[in-house]
């Protein structure tokens, strides 16, 4: 494989962002809203002073992002989606997006923040290997519960 790099998601991106995202089984939440974000909430997402929002790329093609936000009042940084495609998947573009988004959190608000957050699925086991490898606990399985307002 060509040599990944890891920067800032570009809102020229957002079509594959979407497009990715709707196709990934994990983040389907199983109620009846959108089940990903909007290219408006992207752009402002991008943006946003307290948003983690970084791609990977071979070349020009985008193989992976992770996108994340730092919540300033609770002084949490939460991962939103974190996803490589599915041919480079086992090469280490998860690993290095999931250390560069820890990175740029520890940076958010002047150094102030010290806990991430995300939520998994039981039986995405990618996942929780890969949190489990950077220290990440595995606590309770939760339910999702939401409601548009
Ligand atoms: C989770 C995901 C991002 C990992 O990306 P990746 O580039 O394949 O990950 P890496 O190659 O950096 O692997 C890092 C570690 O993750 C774990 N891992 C990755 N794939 C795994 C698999 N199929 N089974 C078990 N553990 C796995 C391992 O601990 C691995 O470390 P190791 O290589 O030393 O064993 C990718 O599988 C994905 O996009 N999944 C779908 C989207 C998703 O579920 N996102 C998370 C919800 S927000």
């Amino acid at each position: 494989m060509e040599e990944f790099v890891i920067g800032k998601l570009s809102v020229t991106d957002i079509s594959e962002v979407i497009s990715l995202g709707l196709q990934t089984e994990e983040f389907q939440t199983g109620t009846d809203s959108a089940q990903f974000t909007s290219k408006e909430t992207l752009e402002g997402w991008i943006n946003d002073d307290n948003g983690v929002t970084l791609a990977a790329k071979v070349a020009d093609e985008l193989v992976g992002y992770v996108l994340g936000y730092y919540l300033q009042g609770p002084n949490d940084g939460y991962l939103n989606f974190l996803i490589v495609k599915q041919e480079y998947r086992g090469l280490g573009v998860g690993s290095n997006l999931l250390e560069k988004a820890i990175d740029e959190f520890k940076n958010k608000s002047g150094g102030r923040c010290d806990h991430i957050f995300s939520l998994v699925k039981p039986d995405n086991e990618a996942t929780l290997r890969l949190f489990e490898k950077y220290g990440f606990q595995i606590g309770e399985t939760f339910n999702y519960v939401e409601k548009m307002i």
